[in-house]
């Protein structure tokens, strides 16, 4: 009697294990405890008759009394898995999930945002155009000679007799000039294409950033500060820049701006980034040709204007200190998502 009762309070135990147990965990327990044939309790009420009748009545009452326990936390336990099947197989769906990256704006488009942002301020607006252009736009409304090696096939992708992909986007600046009157103020994001190798430093497409400012009264003067000052809002209130005479078909004068390198501060000296010179070269700009505003119908006796091309991806490398211009086409997380708040 007195094993009975030992077995029936190690049996009392199991009882701890039901609110735990899933949905299978719960069936065997049930079979190794109530099961018809090799159940433990079961097992033990069947030796009941064995016993003297004084002990047979207090045994047989706590072994029913245990059953109907173990019966009644079975049964509660089936009721709340049905209830709540996922959360009772280990799966919590009220749980927050763990965040993931959700991707992000790429770098080159970050950096567009970024500067037309600082032009708007500015009071330039955003123009686009398209990316096949004829021969008028892409080069001779913008006063290039018959002869420029750029009307070439070898530099140029040409789709057509007389169509091709933009090689830059200063075909805007015309279709602006054609159809607003100034004063104009505008900065033109997009792609351009070029017959450039794939390497560290070309690629045969890439971003460019064209601007246009056209009004009576404009000098050289609106021009150095305009870009000065987008230069010190874009990299450091104490930037130094410095133009240097260059040229271009479609301005006169013409000016090539740099900055000084962001990597080395200036300095120069064993800096891969500016190859030791200490400037980077960020933009390529001028005095819009008369030629250039008469072609459009612009009377160039009355109005000036400047215009600059310069590429993002280029002053994003300045910035970063980006070794190589093809990080930007290869669609590698691991780079892009460095610049775009995410992690991997
Ligand atoms: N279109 C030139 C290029 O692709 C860049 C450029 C230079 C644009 C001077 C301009 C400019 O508007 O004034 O190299």
């Amino acid at each position: 009697m007195r094993d009975l009762l030992a077995a029936l309070s190690e049996l009392r135990e199991r009882l701890k294990e039901i609110p735990q147990a899933d949905e299978r965990r719960l069936q065997d327990l049930k079979t190794e405890v109530l099961g018809r044939k090799a159940g433990a309790l079961t097992e033990l009420l069947t030796t009941l008759p064995q016993l003297e009748p004084a002990s047979r009545k207090a045994v047989g009452a706590a072994a029913n009394a245990l059953k109907r326990e173990f019966e009644a936390a079975f049964e509660a336990r089936e009721r709340e898995l049905k209830r709540a099947p996922d959360r009772a197989a280990g799966l919590d769906l009220t749980m927050p999930g763990r965040a993931q990256w959700r991707g992000g704006l790429h770098l080159v488009t970050q950096v567009v945002d970024e500067i037309c942002e600082i032009f708007r301020e500015l009071g330039f607006t955003r123009a686009v155009g398209p990316e096949i252009e004829t021969e008028r736009y892409n080069f001779y409304a913008l006063n290039f000679p018959r002869d420029h090696p750029a009307l070439d096939a070898q530099d140029s992708f040409y789709l057509g007799e007389d169509l091709l992909l933009r090689t830059h986007t200063s075909p805007v600046q015309i279709r602006t000039l054609e159809r607003y009157p100034p004063p104009i103020r505008v900065v033109i994001p997009g792609l351009v294409y070029r017959r450039d190798p794939f390497d560290a430093s070309h690629s045969p497409v890439f971003e460019q950033l064209e601007g246009l400012a056209v009004d009576e009264g404009i000098t050289f003067v609106d021009f150095k500060a305009t870009l000065a000052a987008f230069a010190r809002r874009f990299f450091t209130a104490d930037t130094r820049v410095r133009f240097r005479p260059s040229f271009f078909p479609f301005t006169e004068p013409s000016a090539e701006m740099d900055v000084q390198c962001q990597i080395c501060g200036g300095a120069g000296a064993g800096c891969p980034t500016c190859k030791q010179t200490g400037w980077m070269e960020i933009l390529g700009s001028g005095m819009v040709h008369p030629a250039v505003l008469e072609n459009c119908g612009v009377d160039s006796d009355r109005y000036t204007g400047f215009a600059w091309g310069m590429g993002p991806e280029r002053i994003a490398m300045s910035r970063h200190g980006i070794p190589d211009i093809r990080l930007f086409f290869e669609s590698d997380v691991r780079f892009l998502a460095q610049f775009a708040g995410g992690v991997r």
